[in-house]
């Protein structure tokens, strides 16, 4: 090869080297090809009847993998049982969620190191822990006991969270809790007769301040974490704010206030529900509109409020991993 031709190959590598790297930086703005999700039924699609006798069909796992189970603590078992808590047997805590990711990391990614296998994926670490205290207050403990579960279950969220980290993760976001006191559910299963009990909104204070405890610890953890892994993006999911955007917003967002705290697959009482005749169970109706109500079942919201909490989410979220321009 004369001295020309391999300048001008050089060139061309350069030039094409350049191309390559504007077209990935103008058709990829953000880093992210893969989702993994570890959590309860707020973000289960299907797990919790796969688990059983279920379908094994063969999945796709290329833009991640939802590791959430519908009825999932964050604590394993054996916390409730030391303390008389039954947890039904299909309960998958995250130190299960967190096997099941490190023997699929095992088979997928072989070849190159796990921590350049997730360099473009996003961890979801939660929503999880709702349960742990679900199982508390549905089986008669008292507030303080269950308040006493709140650094356990924190710190079960923040190990996890290492863990993934230590797997290779840069990209995660740790939701908190929602405000349960405005939930059909524990509005029909804790009525309280003092109207001083409820806010404005008409949700039950005691039981959003307890939520608001869990997330206080759940960013404190989130703050050492920070420290502890400078170079990794760890984002608070604020899905009690998100939530209280949208009850806030119900009107203008197209929610009829007057079902703002009442589910729309349900029947009797004031919030339209009972938790013997739940969504699903024989003979209970389902709202004509859900986009015009909050909460779907009593327990989970309908799509068009987790359509509205998303866009809360997505602008703090995204810019935080900077995916927004
Ligand atoms: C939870 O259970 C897993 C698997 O049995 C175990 O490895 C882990 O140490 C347990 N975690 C705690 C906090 O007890």
């Amino acid at each position: 090869m004369s001295t020309t031709t391999k300048a001008l190959s050089l060139l061309l590598v350069l030039v094409l080297l350049l191309f390559v790297s504007l077209a990935h930086a103008t058709t990829d703005p953000c880093p992210i090809n893969s989702i993994y999700q570890f959590g309860d039924s707020i973000a289960d699609t299907g797990n919790l009847i796969r688990n059983g006798p279920g379908n094994t069909n063969p999945s796709s796992f290329k833009n991640g993998v939802n590791f959430a189970v519908a009825g999932s603590t964050a604590l394993n078992s054996s916390f409730f049982a030391a303390r008389n808590l039954h947890v039904p047997a299909t309960n998958t805590p995250l130190s299960t969620q967190l096997a099941w990711f490190k023997s699929h990391l095992r088979s997928t990614c072989h070849g190159s190191s796990s921590s350049d296998c997730l360099k473009q994926s996003l961890f979801m670490v939660g929503e999880i822990g709702g349960n742990d205290y679900n199982y508390g207050f549905f089986q008669g403990k008292s507030m303080e006991e269950i308040r006493s579960y709140i650094p356990h279950v924190v710190g079960a969220i923040a190990a996890a969270a290492r863990d993934v980290i230590r797997a290779g993760a840069v990209n995660v976001v740790i939701p908190g809790n929602f405000p349960v006191g405005c939930f059909p559910i524990y509005l029909t299963s804790f009525p309280v007769k003092d109207p001083k009990a409820y806010d404005d909104k008409g949700c039950l204070k005691h039981l959003n301040e307890f939520a608001m405890d869990h997330n206080n610890q759940l960013q404190e953890a989130i703050a050492s974490l920070k420290k502890e892994f400078p170079d990794v993006v760890i984002v608070y999911g604020d899905y009690y704010k998100a939530f209280q955007s949208v009850l806030r917003s119900s009107k203008s967002a197209g929610f009829d206030k007057s079902v703002a705290l009442k589910s729309c697959c349900g029947i009797g009482g004031a919030y339209n529900y009972d938790g013997k005749r739940q969504c699903g169970a024989a003979g209970v109706p389902v709202c004509q509109n859900p986009d015009k109500f909050i909460s779907w079942d009593g327990v989970h919201l309908t799509q068009k409020a987790y359509r509205f909490m998303s866009k809360f989410l997505n602008n703090i979220i995204l810019s935080q991993i900077k995916c927004l321009s």
